[in-house]
């Protein structure tokens, strides 16, 4: 049994929670629940990241004291959380206490370390983006200069702490070569590769022209860059900077979940800071691309961004979850569209895999009393099916294992196809009369290929699965991985079956 720790980034609380933010927790929620489905120790952090101007200007905004607003917001991702149905294991909020004293212990131990120096900063600063850009990186439009992400930049002039990131270059390069898989996608990878070749300037890690964030130890005039104080979220909740602490063991994590967009943070500072502080980098950084609605980019100012509550309300908790992991190769940009959605619910969630739970336990209500056939040797006919079967768990691994969570989902899909081939082309409900013995064999595999199947997805649709589970027959302590290589007991009475996914109407 290995132990694993995944996390989400830690969503800023200047809005409240979108589409793209439920997006990257899925994605850690889903291989978090596959590796405790594998039998493993997984610790699975997300939370809210309040510091900083940015969350400052909408607190003011808003006309409220910035921890009054902060509470309120990271609320509503706490909501998220609940209602998409992540399984975290702890939900951090970097204005807790346990945070200040990481964040100050770290920077403690970098000042140690002797690689923080007292400087003056003057440049370019986006605060959308809570990120500082070189002059070459902008372009200008109307007189106004624009950051690579389209947020605006302003300059800025100011005393502040810096980190020694120019010293750390070399190091980062040869521990990207000697750790092909720390970033992904491989795109991704050979950008920070070639950004960081283009040369590092020491970073700016405080500031001292607001006042809402974590003071500097010694030096309260100065707070923390708030991506310095982001970042020491995931030490934070493993017990930082007491590394005796039980969480601890988690550390290094396994793979930090993020969006394209901040993949710069997590895979060139955050490694450089730790291995300052002598510290164990993390092992992975997975970045995602990002969601257009119906072909637009998502923005407060089209006002098209997609509450995902709302979306629950109208097409089901798992029905969204199974779309948003299915429709687009993680890592890949991807659009939206609410006939994308009906189209694989109703194609391979309702048609595909509910039609054959339906049709299967239905002909075993009806023509075998209600009660699990017997196991049976598998007859040249079955042998496709059965061997299919045997191999889709480890397949299904593979690709989580590599974040291929679409990949994993169409192997899944795949497979419930070929149970349909199987289904139409052994057609069970004329056996009755010829050949009521065949006829059981049939529908014991068919149960198997079920069990199988909602084995594997319970990751991705937890509520449903378990409700398909309960209507196999399946006992609570048989629905791990492991537990797949013991057939049930034959003779099991199974409840009437119910259907598991609705059908989405169409408005003609
Ligand atoms: N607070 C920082 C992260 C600090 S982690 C130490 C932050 N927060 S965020 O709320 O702006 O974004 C959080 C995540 O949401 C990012 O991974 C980002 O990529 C993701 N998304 C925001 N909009 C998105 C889409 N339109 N599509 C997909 N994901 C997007 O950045």
């Amino acid at each position: 049994m290995a132990r694993v720790y995944y996390t989400t980034p830690i969503y800023y609380v200047n809005d409240k929670p979108h589409i793209g933010h439920a997006y990257t927790s899925l994605a850690t929620d889903v291989l978090a629940r596959w590796k405790r489905l594998e039998g493993h120790e997984v610790f699975f952090l997300t939370g809210t990241d309040e510091h900083g101007q940015k969350v400052e200007k909408a607190a003011q905004d808003a006309g409220m004291e910035p921890q009054a607003f902060t509470d309120q917001v990271s609320q509503s991702f706490r909501v998220l959380a609940e209602r998409m149905g992540y399984s975290n294991d702890d939900f951090i909020r970097t204005t807790e206490p346990r945070h200040r004293r990481a964040c100050q212990a770290l920077w403690e131990e970098l000042v140690r370390r002797d690689e923080i120096y007292l400087g003056h900063y003057e440049g370019w600063y986006a605060v959308r983006d809570e990120a500082f850009y070189g002059p070459d990186e902008l372009t200008e439009r109307d007189g106004v200069k624009y950051a690579p992400s389209g947020a605006p930049v302003a300059w800025v002039k100011e005393p502040s702490y810096f980190f020694r990131l120019s010293k750390w270059q070399d190091w980062l390069l040869r521990f990207y070569e000697e750790n092909p898989g720390f970033i992904a996608p491989g795109s991704r990878r050979n950008e920070v590769i070639s950004f960081v070749k283009s040369g590092l300037q020491d970073l700016s890690i405080s500031r001292t022209s607001f006042k809402w964030g974590i003071p500097v130890p010694g030096d309260p005039a100065h707070v923390m860059y708030v991506w310095l104080d982001a970042l020491t979220n995931y030490i934070t909740a493993a017990g930082y900077p007491d590394t005796g602490a039980d969480r601890w063991r988690f550390w290094p994590a396994d793979v930090h979940f993020v969006g394209k967009d901040i993949v710069r943070f997590h895979a060139i500072y955050w490694p450089a800071f730790l291995k300052a502080a002598g510290l164990e980098p993390p092992r992975r950084v997975f970045a995602h691309g990002w969601w257009t609605i119906e072909g637009q980019k998502m923005s407060k100012s089209l006002g098209n961004a997609i509450d995902p509550l709302a979306l629950i309300e109208e097409y089901g908790l798992d029905p969204l979850r199974y779309f948003l992991l299915r429709e687009v190769p993680f890592g890949n940009d991807g659009d939206f569209s609410r006939a994308a959605l009906i189209g694989r619910v109703n194609g391979e969630l309702a048609d595909t895999l509910g039609n054959l739970a339906n049709r299967t336990l239905s002909l075993i209500q009806r023509n075998c009393g209600g009660r699990l056939p017997a196991v049976a040797e598998a007859a040249p006919a079955d042998a496709d099916l059965l061997q299919a079967l045997a191999a889709l768990p480890a397949a299904v691994a593979g690709h989580l294992e590599a974040q291929e969570f679409h990949l994993a989902l169409e192997a899944i899909m795949a497979q419930a196809r070929a149970a349909n081939g199987y289904i139409t082309a052994q057609q069970p409900w004329a056996l009755r009369k010829t050949d009521p013995a065949r006829m059981e064999v049939v529908l014991r595999h068919l149960h198997t290929a079920l069990r199988v199947f909602a084995t594997v997805l319970q990751p991705f649709m937890p509520g449903t699965m378990a409700a398909m589970l309960d209507q196999l027959g399946v006992p609570e302590e048989a629905r791990g991985l492991a537990a797949l290589a013991t057939p049930l007991p034959e003779g099991r009475p199974l409840p009437p079956p119910a259907p598991l996914f609705r059908k989405i109407e169409v408005a003609a």
